[in-house]
Formats: structure tokens, C-alpha cells, sequence
């Protein structure tokens, strides 16, 4: 198949249990790859666990645990989560399976191979927490103690032998990339921090940790454990069987479409990841998107900051598609955002359960009545049909190249206002109204069920749940829509029966009003 799609959410640390920020990637990510299944492609959709080093050893010695014990067990809190989210993730990767150590040690010869990795001594500051290297200008002291001033991460000062990565020899060829590829970082905000951060100098990357043993052992030193970023940015190629070059899954899906990421972590994706990459002769993603923060109160959510949100909590009260809705809607992409319980009532209220929900209850109900339970045969289209039924042929096009773009704002406003037409039009088209001219009351149903036909795809990779219960009016299921796809212009087969639905969403009774 030639239209394939590779997307990749940031394999989580399993230090603590996922978080709202944690769910807040997948769901974005499984956004993406349903879109993209439904338009008709081959999607490979990867999310998993980052289980080496310090910070996970910490973890792991606090509660007296093997550190494999200790990922064993969070790591299947993230995968159950994958369940909870009702994500189409294809592959769940760790970084503890022998398929991903083979990857990176490979990865590793390579880098020696090419006279890109030596050895020598670092000294300097390094958060546990962010896994990471900082410069003196980086650091700022904060009630006594050092810290990171973008992370607010405590630092600790690390001398010891340590293999490099010669990454200032990258620079150059990384800003020549940039410019050559103006899409590869997104969005433009991050791509100009990115640059600047590029130019004001690279220095060689420290590669290996002697101090701890809890990684994946350098190939001809064991002393040394390979730095968890070099490791856990692997596990993208590692998924598809990099290096077997003839494995399918890698010639299908290597370069990725898109790694999803948030923007705590972009130097490591768009700076560290491309230049192994450009290092090792291998191909870069095409995309890598750096989403905004979603916080608690104005500061970034974490559990180091013990300010943590749990989706769990929420889909309990609420339940999972009105999270994803909101997550998708409410939160402007690419910027940060919060959770608040007003809002997310809102959407349940006005946007799923009156403006969709009803709609569909509405013409189901109606058509039942009116027209024998079945999708109407004798109908005759008049102008106000066409514009509506037309309008969405039309912006099919402008939805992909806006999805392309990860504009979801755009194609969350569409649905939207499709919607709100959509409910216009049958109210101002009063069927009801129609019982002596059953050719236009049937033209009119038939209509508004080819619109809740459509819009029902659209909200499929949003609320996949909802998006279902909706399309049994029309007994379609989701391997008929991803066969179907969206693109598909085939109307309504006439004469089918159509099916009475469930109340798509109750109401939220506001507890204030
Ligand atoms: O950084 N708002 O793992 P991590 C939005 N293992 N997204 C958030 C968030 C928040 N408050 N908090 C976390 C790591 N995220 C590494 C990644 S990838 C090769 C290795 C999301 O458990 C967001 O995607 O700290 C962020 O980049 C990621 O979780 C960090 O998860
Ligand atoms: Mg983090």
C-alpha cells in the first residue's frame, strides 16, 4: 500500500503512574491515526515505556524493587491506560525487550563506526528528573538549591568518563536541514527556539554513564550504560526491526510521518534524534510536533510538582469520549491549556448532547415514523439539499491539508459548524411540516441522515465510541467506515432499514444553575 502513515507518541517514563499529560499525547496521537485510517491508510501507531536509567533506578531503590519488577508493573498501568483511552496504538514498545537493546547497541556501532562517538571525561550539571544535561547558563538557584530554569528540575554535578557524540560537528548540517526542511519542526514557535538554541553553538553530547548500571550496556565497554535519551529515541526504529532494512514494517513505515511529542522534549527530537540520524545515515521523520503543556492552575502538570490530574477520575465521572472531545476541542493545539470542569461541561451539554445527539435521535426518530424505519427511495434533491450535501465533497480536501498540517482547530470548528447547519437545516426545512408532499419530507430525511452520516465519520477519530452508536441508524461498524473511508461519495443505500439508537450523551445536570 502506498499511503502509509507512522506516528509515535513519547514512550513514557514509568517512574509514576500516567497522568493527565500522558493521556493528553495519546489521545492527539490516536486522533491522527484514526483520520488517517478512515482516509484510507496503512497507519502504524507506536506508544510505550522508557525504562533506563537514573531516574527509573531511583525510583525503583525508594521502594525497594528490582528496577525490572518496578517497570514491570507501571509499565502495564500505561498499556492498561492505552485500553482506557480506547486507542488503536499497533505496537506497545519497552525499552527492557531484547528487539529494542539489539537496536540500540547497533545504533551504537554505527555512531563508533563512524568516528562519531569517543571517549573522555564529562563534568557538569544533569537532572535526573529530565534526564538531562544542562550548561552553566541553563541553571538557576532557586531556595538554595541549582536547577534547570526551563524545567525547574533540580540538578546534580556529575564528573565521571563518559563517551561523547560529536555533535557539534552536526550543527551546521542540522541548520542546513532546518532550512532545506521547513516543515520538519512544528510548530513555528518551537521551530524558531530550536534553531536559535542550534546556532548559539552545539557542544559533544555525553552518550554513556559509568556511576549506575541500570541501562543498556555499551557494546565493547561494559563499564558504561548507553544515556537513556540515546536510548529511548531508538525505539521508534526499533518497533519496525531497524536494522533488518528489509523487514516490511520498516520499509513501510520508516521515515515516520509524524513523532508526537510535548514541548518539554523537543532538543532531544529535534535536535539530538536528527543529528544520530543524519550520524547513522539514516533517514529523518517528516514531522516532529511539539504540543503545549497542559497545566494545573498557570504551572506545567507533573508528578515531581504533585499537581497531577488522573484521566481515570475524569472518564469516571464523565466518561471517555467527552475527554477526548474536550482534550481536542478545548485545549487550542500546539498551546497549553487546562481541564475545567465548566467547559467540559459545556461540550457535553451544548455540543455532544444537543447538537449531536439530538440530531441524530431527532431524524432516527422521525424517519421511523415517517417513513417506514427506512432510508427514503423517492426523494428529488432541490438547491438547499445540494449546498449542504455538497459542502462537505467540496472541504474534503481542505480537511486532509489541514490535517496534514495538524491543524486540529480547524477540523474540530468544522465539525462544529457542520453540525449547527446541519440542525438548521432540518429546522428550517420543517419535514414535519412536509406530510402532503412525501417526496420532500423523504428528500429532507434523507438528507439529514446522509449529513449524520458524514459528520458521524468525521467525530469517529475524536469519540470512536459515540462516533459507532451513531452509525447503528445505519448498521455500519468500524471496519465499514475504514473501508468506506471518508472520501467515499457514495450516498445512503436507499431502502435500508435504519435503526432506533441510545441516547447518545446525557445531560449534565449543572450543579449551580
Ligand atoms: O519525557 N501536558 O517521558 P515522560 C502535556 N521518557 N503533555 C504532557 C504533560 C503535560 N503536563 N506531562 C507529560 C519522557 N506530557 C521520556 C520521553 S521519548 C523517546 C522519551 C507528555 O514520562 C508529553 O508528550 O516525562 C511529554 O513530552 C511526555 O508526556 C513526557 O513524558
Ligand atoms: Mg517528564
Amino acid at each position: 500500500m502506498d499511503k502509509t502513515f507512522y506516528i509515535t507518541t513519547p514512550i513514557y517514563y514509568p517512574s509514576a503512574k500516567p497522568h493527565m499529560g500522558h493521556a493528553y499525547s495519546s489521545i492527539i496521537a490516536d486522533f491522527f491515526a484514526r483520520f488517517k485510517r478512515i482516509d484510507g491508510f496503512d497507519v502504524q501507531f507506536l506508544t510505550g515505556t522508557d525504562e533506563h536509567g537514573l531516574k527509573i533506578q531511583r525510583s525503583a531503590e525508594k521502594q525497594n524493587i528490582d528496577p525490572l519488577e518496578f517497570c514491570n508493573q507501571i509499565s502495564q498501568t500505561f498499556r492498561d491506560l492505552s485500553q482506557t483511552l480506547n486507542l488503536t496504538n499497533t505496537d506497545f514498545i519497552r525499552t527492557t525487550e531484547e528487539r529494542h537493546k539489539k537496536t540500540v547497541q547497533h545504533l551504537w556501532n554505527e555512531l563508533e563506526k563512524n568516528d562519531d562517538i569517543y571517549l573522555s571525561k564529562y563534568s557538569g550539571w544533569y537532572s535526573v528528573s529530565d534526564e538531562a544535561f544542562y550548561n552553566e547558563d541553563e541553571i538557576e538557584e532557586f531556595n538554595g538549591v541549582k536547577r534547570s530554569i526551563s524545567s525547574k528540575s533540580p540538578v546534580e554535578w556529575i564528573e565521571e568518563e563518559s563517551y561523547f557524540f560529536r555533535l557539534s560537528k552536526w550543527e551546521k548540517p542540522l541548520l542546513d536541514y532546518y532550512e532545506s526542511h521547513p516543515n520538519f519542526i512544528a510548530p513555528e514557535s518551537r521551530k524558531n527556539e530550536v534553531i536559535s538554541f542550534v546556532k548559539s553553538g552545539l557542544k559533544d553530547l555525553s552518550v554513556s554513564r559509568k556511576s549506575f548500571s541500570w541501562g543498556i550496556k555499551v557494546p565493547n565497554n561494559k563499564d558504561h550504560v548507553i544515556y537513556v535519551w540515546l536510548d529511548a529515541l531508538t525505539n521508534y526504529l526499533s518497533a519496525l526491526n531497524y536494522p533488518n532494512t528489509n523487514d516490511k514494517l520498516f520499509k513501510n513505515f520508516w521515515p515516520a510521518s509524524i513523532h508526537l511529542i510535548g514541548k518539554d522534549i523537543l532538543r532531544f527530537h529535534a535536535v539530538y534524534w536528527p543529528a544520530f540520524l543524519l550520524a547513522t545515515k539514516i533517514e529523518l521523520p517528516l514531522r516532529v510536533f511539539g504540543h503545549g503543556w497542559i497545566l494545573s492552575g498557570d504551572e506545567k502538570m507533573s508528578k515531581s510538582k504533585g499537581n497531577i490530574l488522573d484521566p481515570i477520575e475524569i472518564i469516571n465521572e464523565y466518561g471517555l469520549d467527552p475527554l477526548r472531545y474536550y482534550l481536542i476541542k478545548e485545549v487550542s493545539f500546539g498551546n497549553d491549556g487546562n481541564i475545567s470542569q465548566e467547559r467540559l461541561e459545556n461540550c457535553i451539554n451544548s455540543d455532544l448532547a444537543n447538537n449531536f445527539g439530538n440530531l441524530c435521535q431527532r431524524v432516527t426518530t422521525f424517519a421511523i415514523k415517517n417513513c417506514n424505519g427506512k432510508i427514503p427511495s423517492e426523494i428529488e434533491f432541490q438547491k438547499d439539499d445540494l449546498i449542504i450535501l455538497n459542502k462537505y465533497k467540496v472541504n474534503l480536501d481542505k480537511i486532509r491539508s489541514k490535517i496534514d498540517e495538524q491543524n486540529i482547530n480547524f477540523y474540530i470548528d468544522y465539525i462544529v459548524n457542520s453540525l449547527f447547519e446541519a440542525n438548521k437545516y432540518f429546522n428550517d426545512q420543517e419535514p414535519w411540516n412536509k406530510k402532503d408532499n412525501l417526496v420532500r419530507l423523504n428528500t429532507i430525511v434523507y438528507t439529514t441522515l446522509e449529513i449524520v452520516r458524514k459528520i458521524s465519520f468525521l467525530l469517529n477519530p475524536i469519540i470512536p465510541e459515540s462516533s459507532l452508536k451513531a452509525l447503528k441508524i445505519f448498521n455500519l461498524t468500524q471496519s465499514d467506515i475504514e473501508l468506506e473511508t471518508i472520501s467515499d461519495n457514495e450516498f445512503l443505500t436507499k431502502g435500508k432499514d435504519i435503526n432506533k439508537i441510545d441516547i447518545l450523551f446525557k445531560k449534565i445536570e449543572k450543579k449551580n444553575d
